[in-house]
C-alpha cells in the first residue's frame, strides 16, 4: 500500500506538483506519537532534499520542481505618474532552503515553520509608464535581482473530513510571510534609452528605494505562493486518508 507520509507532504507543499505514483523506498516514516516529530520532519526532508533540486526522487518517482517559481505578472505605481508593470517573473533558488523552525502539532493539525533560502534570483519583463509630462513616456527591458538571506514564515491547518468511511485532510490556504530579505543587487536593462535625463533618474530612484520597492511587491509573491502550495498540498491530502499520512 502507498503511504504517504508527512515529509512528503511537507516537500510536496515546498517544491513540488504531485503526481500520484508509488512512493520511493527512500522515504522514512515519522510516526503520529514520536514525541520529536518536528525533528524526525526536519531530519527527513534534509535527507530527501538533494533530491528534490533533481526532481527524481528514485523508484521512478519524478516530479516537477518548483524552481524556477514563476509568477506571471504584477502591477504597482500609479497610471497617472508613474506606473511599473512586471511579467514573467521568474524567481531561481526556490529549492535551496534550510528549515530554520519548524512545529507539527499533529492533534490540532497545525505546522508552523520558518524556512530560509540564502540565494535567489529574481528576473521579470519591466514595462514602465512615465505620465507626468503631456505625453506618457515608455519603457520595456529586463530586470534582475539578487535576494540574499530571505527567511519565509509559513503557517498551515487543515480539517478532517470524511469520505468512504476514512478520514481525510483539506488545509485552509497557507499563510506566507516573507520575513526577511536582502536586496543585493538591481538591474535594469534599456531604461528610457531615447531621453537624456529620465533613465538614470528613474534607475537612481530603483536603486535608491530597491528595499522599499521589493517590499511592494511582496504581497503578491506571498499570494501566489499561497495560491500554489495551498492547491498542492491539497492535491496531495485528497489522494491518502488521514491514517496513511500519519501512521499511528
Ligand atoms: C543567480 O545568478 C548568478 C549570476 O548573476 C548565478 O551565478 C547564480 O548561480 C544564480 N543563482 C541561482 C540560484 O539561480
Ligand atoms: C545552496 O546555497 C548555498 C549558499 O549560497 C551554496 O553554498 C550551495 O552550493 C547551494 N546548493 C545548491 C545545491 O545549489
Amino acid at each position: 500500500m502507498t503511504l504517504f507520509n508527512l515529509r512528503l507532504s511537507l516537500i510536496l507543499i515546498i517544491c513540488v506538483q504531485l503526481v500520484k505514483a508509488p512512493l520511493p523506498s527512500i522515504f522514512p516514516v515519522c510516526f503520529r506519537n514520536d514525541p520529536e516529530i518536528s525533528d524526525c520532519i526536519v531530519q527527513s526532508v534534509t535527507v530527501l532534499q538533494p533530491r528534490l533540486i533533481t526532481g527524481d526522487l528514485g523508484d521512478g518517482y519524478l516530479i516537477p520542481t518548483t524552481d524556477p517559481f514563476d509568477i506571471p505578472k504584477l502591477t504597482f505605481g500609479s497610471e497617472r505618474d508613474f506606473k511599473t508593470t512586471l511579467t514573467k517573473l521568474q524567481l531561481r533558488g526556490m529549492s535551496n532552503f534550510s528549515i530554520v523552525k519548524l512545529k507539527a502539532d499533529i492533534e490540532k493539525l497545525k505546522f508552523s515553520m520558518i524556512l530560509s533560502f540564502p540565494r535567489l534570483n529574481l528576473s521579470a519583463n519591466y514595462q514602465m509608464v512615465f505620465g507626468l509630462f503631456g505625453s506618457p513616456l515608455y519603457s520595456n527591458g529586463q530586470m534582475f535581482e539578487k535576494l540574499e538571506n530571505t527567511r519565509i514564515g509559513l503557517r498551515m491547518k487543515a480539517k478532517l473530513y470524511t469520505k468512504n468511511g476514512e478520514k481525510y485532510m483539506r488545509f485552509d490556504p497557507f499563510y506566507f510571510k516573507i520575513l526577511q530579505s536582502d536586496v543585493k543587487n538591481l538591474r535594469l536593462t534599456n531604461l528610457f534609452p531615447n531621453t537624456l535625463f529620465i533613465g538614470p533618474v528613474v534607475y537612481s530612484y530603483f536603486s535608491d528605494n530597491k528595499e522599499y520597492i521589493t517590499r511592494a511587491i511582496y504581497p503578491d509573491f506571498e499570494k501566489t505562493f499561497s495560491q500554489t502550495f495551498t492547491r498542492m498540498a491539497n492535491e496531495l491530502a485528497t489522494s491518502a486518508s488521514f491514517d496513511e499520512l500519519f501512521p499511528i
